[in-house]
């Protein structure tokens, strides 16, 4: 009983990393039966712990295989366990993703950690990444998600490129080491995981998850229609086998519940809320339900331009700005006006290139400048909102502390 269950624990837990030698089959192991399995390096450590924890005994029959493995294993075997030759300009499969996540967080273990967020429909498990420099000062929390929809790989890409850059350059670039004093970082880089498999394997025009309704006749809800804000109201259908099916509930869906979940929990210290999509080249800001604009607009708007035309200088790419229903269409249920109605004014849908030649399937030479001139826009909207919350601990500037130190000294001088 212990044997399987923490067989199960590790093939869910550990992203199906282990491979089952003897017996073949996961169902075929029993008690007193001798189970053999190749442990992948990176997951080894905890494999052992978990095994000394369920008491279960256990041998080393070959320490480091790879000294026995044919070549093209080998390849295999350092293609996924290498995170320097990464290639950031590829759309990456969900194996290759889940890898990336496990390999980076082990890779940058003072910054960067993996946490569990809750399992998808099909049971694959939700890691987000979160990018945290110690501190003693209170932060705030960013949030960005990327891939509700399956279909727009560019949205994955951009949560991986995202997380590079900040890793690569958090001791070199000012204004990184300057927001990560304050805050810190939530990457979900995939959250419609079946989905994106789904887009992989079968449909590349999958946008949905993978839930089965009316008794298998139809799969997949809109995962973006189907928050507890205005539920299945506008830009919604309650037909399983719409593009826009909004599911039997609000929240009905794992992969929603396990983002409400986490963002009730941290929404007191969230003060910005990111969601990648891709295409038409939009900053959109709340609201989807309506046309209506929020009390936030004004100041939302105003970030958004100046996101947009810090992107623009990068390659040159126009970006509209303006509330999702007004630029694109109204949708009630979105993430963005979910989060936004929590409290958390600063909540954009950022959607990324094309605006219409290749729609969602934009061409792997796109995506190192998409990520480029995306990334200006994101950490523009992320420095606003360091600085708007916290401003004392912007840099000093000279001029004005002057006065002080002289009033002081001044001071000290009447005392003596
Ligand atoms: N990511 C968008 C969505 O959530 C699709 C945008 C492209 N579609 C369009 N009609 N311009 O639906
Ligand atoms: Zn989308």
């Amino acid at each position: 009983m212990y044997l399987l269950s923490f067989f199960y624990y590790l093939l869910y837990y550990l992203t199906l990393q282990l491979d089952l030698w003897k017996p073949l089959y996961l169902e075929d192991i029993t008690s007193n039966s001798i189970v053999l399995v190749r442990i992948p390096f990176t997951a080894l450590q905890s494999v052992k712990e978990e095994l000394v924890h369920c008491s279960l005994s256990f041998d080393v029959l070959l320490d480091n295989i790879t000294h026995v493995m044919g070549s093209a294993e080998k390849g295999r075997l350092r293609r996924k366990r290498s995170i320097t030759d990464y290639d950031y300009t590829k759309y990456h499969s969900m194996e290759d993703i889940y890898n990336w996540i496990n390999l980076m967080s082990e890779k940058h273990s003072d910054l960067l950690t993996q946490h569990y967020l809750g399992a998808t429909y099909e049971s694959r498990p939700m890691h987000y990444l979160k990018i945290s420099q110690p501190s003693s000062n209170p932060k705030k929390i960013i949030w960005m998600d990327c891939g509700i929809h399956a279909r727009e790989w560019i949205a994955p890409a951009f949560c991986q490129w995202f997380v590079k850059e900040i890793v690569q350059n958090h001791q070199k670039d000012a204004r990184i080491k300057k927001i990560l004093k304050n805050l810190d970082l939530y990457v979900l880089p995939v959250l419609n995981i079946d989905g994106y498999i789904y887009s992989w394997t079968t449909d590349r025009l999958w946008r949905k998850s993978r839930s089965s309704h009316q008794n298998g006749t139809c799969f997949g809800v809109d995962l973006n229609r189907n928050f507890n804000i205005k539920w299945c109201n506008l830009g919604s259908s309650k037909n399983c086998s719409d593009n826009s099916y909004c599911g039997m509930s609000p929240v009905s869906e794992p992969e929603t519940k396990a983002v409400v979940d986490l963002v009730e929990k941290i929404k007191s210290d969230m003060i910005c809320y990111l969601t990648i999509h891709s295409y038409s080249q939009y900053i959109l800001t709340a609201y989807g339900y309506s046309r209506e604009l929020p009390k936030s607009y004004n100041e939302t708007i105003k970030v958004a331009q100046m996101a947009a035309s810090e992107l623009k200088k990068k390659h040159g790419t126009a970006y509209k700005v303006g509330s999702f229903a007004n630029l694109l269409y109204e949708a009630s249920g979105t993430s963005q006006d979910w989060v936004h109605d929590l409290g958390i004014d600063f909540s954009y849908t950022i959607e990324l290139r094309d605006n219409g030649t290749y729609k969602f399937i934009l061409p792997e030479d796109q995506i190192q400048p998409t990520c480029e001139e995306t990334m200006a826009a994101v950490l523009t909207i992320i420095e606003y909102v360091n600085d708007k919350y916290f401003p004392n601990r912007a840099p000093t500037n000279a001029p004005m502390l002057y006065p002080a130190v002289l009033l002081l000294s001044t001071v000290v001088k009447l005392l003596v």
